[in-house]
C-alpha cells in the first residue's frame, strides 16, 4: 500500500503551554512494498511520524493518504497498519502464545486458529518450544521477537517499526535485523523503520531518509540499490561503505545542531 505523507507539521503543547514543532512540513511518498528507513538526531520528530501515520496522533496540519497503488481510494489511516516498539509491551501475565495470538482474540478468532497461526509465527522467529513461557523468562532478544509475531500475525499491510532493535545486544540485533530481511523478502509489506544506526539503515533499507535536526524535515533521501537478499557480510563491501560515509556526514552536521541546540535551551534557562 503506498503512504502519502503531505505537507505534516506537527506541533505539540506541553503542560505549561509551550509549544513545540516537531515535523514542519513533512512530506513523501512511501512506496508499495518499499522498506524505508527514517534516520535522524533524537527529538527530530522521527517517532511523531510512525505515530502520525499509524493513525495514533492525529497532525496538526497536512495530510496522510494510504491506499493501493491499483486503486488509490483513501483507507481509514491506522487501519492496515500495526505498529512494532522499542519497548515490547508484552501482557507479562499471558504466555508467549498467547501474547501473540491477542489481536487474533480481539478479533474473535476461534482458539483453535489463533493457536495455529500463532505457532507458526513462533516458529518463525526462532521460538518453537517457549510458547507456553511467560515474557519474564525470556531474554530481551527473545521478548523482541514475540513482539514482531504479535505483529506479523495481524498481517496488515504495514509495518510500522519505531527503533525495535534498539535495545538489543550487538550480535541479537544482527540475528533480529536478518530475521526481518528474510521477512521482508517473503512478504513484502510497505514498512517505515526509525532507526539511530546508519548501518541498520543501509541493511535494511530501499531507502534512507535523513531527516534534519527539529523540526524535523527531509534533509535528504538516499536511494539504497543494494540488491536483495542482503546479508549483514554487505556491510564490508565498497557500495555499502559508500552509502555509509554519505548518510555519515548528513547526519553528523544534524547531530551537532541539535546538540548545539538543546545546550542554547539549557543554558537560556539557568
Ligand atoms: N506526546 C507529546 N507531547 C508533547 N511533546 C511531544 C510528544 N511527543 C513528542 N514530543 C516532542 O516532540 C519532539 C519530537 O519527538 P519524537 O519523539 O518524535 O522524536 P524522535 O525523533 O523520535 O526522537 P528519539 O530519536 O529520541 O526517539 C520532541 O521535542 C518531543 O519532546
Ligand atoms: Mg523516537
Amino acid at each position: 500500500m503506498d503512504i502519502s505523507v503531505e505537507n505534516v507539521t506537527q506541533i505539540w503543547k506541553s503542560r505549561n503551554g509551550s509549544k513545540v514543532t516537531a515535523l514542519d512540513q513533512f512530506s513523501h511518498q512511501f512506496k508499495s512494498g518499499q522498506f524505508s528507513c527514517i534516520l535522524g538526531p533524537s527529538g527530530c520528530g522521527k517517532s511523531t511520524l510512525a505515530q502520525i501515520v499509524g493513525g495514533i496522533e492525529k497532525a496538526t496540519t497536512g495530510t496522510v493518504s494510504i491506499g493501493a497503488a491499483d486503486n488509490p481510494a483513501v483507507t481509514s489511516i491506522g487501519g492496515p497498519s500495526v505498529m512494532v516498539w522499542q519497548s515490547q509491551n508484552l501482557f507479562p501475565w499471558r504466555t508467549v502464545i498467547d501474547n501473540v495470538a491477542y489481536g487474533l482474540e480481539m478479533a474473535g478468532v476461534s482458539r483453535a486458529e489463533r493457536y495455529e497461526r500463532a505457532r507458526v509465527l513462533i516458529a518463525s522467529v526462532g521460538l518453537k518450544g517457549f510458547e507456553s513461557h511467560f515474557p519474564s523468562q525470556l531474554s530481551g532478544g527473545m521478548r523482541q521477537r514475540v513482539a514482531l509475531a504479535r505483529a506479523l500475525i495481524l498481517d496488515r499491510p504495514i509495518l510500522l517499526m519505531d527503533e525495535p532493535f534498539g535495545a538489543l545486544d550487538a550480535q541479537t540485533k544482527i540475528v533480529m535485523q536478518e530475521e526481518l530481511l528474510r521477512i521482508f523478502d517473503e512478504t513484502h509489506k510497505t514498512v517505515i523503520f526509525v532507526t539511530h544506526s546508519i548501518d541498520e539503515a543501509i541493511l535494511l533499507g530501499d531507502e534512507v531518509i535523513v531527516m534534519t535536526a527539529r523540526p524535523g524535515r527531509i534533509k535528504e533521501v538516499l536511494p539504497v540499490n543494494l540488491p536483495r537478499p542482503r546479508s549483514v557480510e554487505m556491510i564490508g563491501t565498497p557500495e555499502f561503505g559508500a552509502l555509509f560515509d554519505h548518510a555519515f556526514h548528513l547526519i553528523r552536521d544534524e547531530v551537532t545542531k541539535a546538540m548545539a541546540e538543546q545546550n542554547a535551551a539549557a543554558g537560556a534557562k539557568l
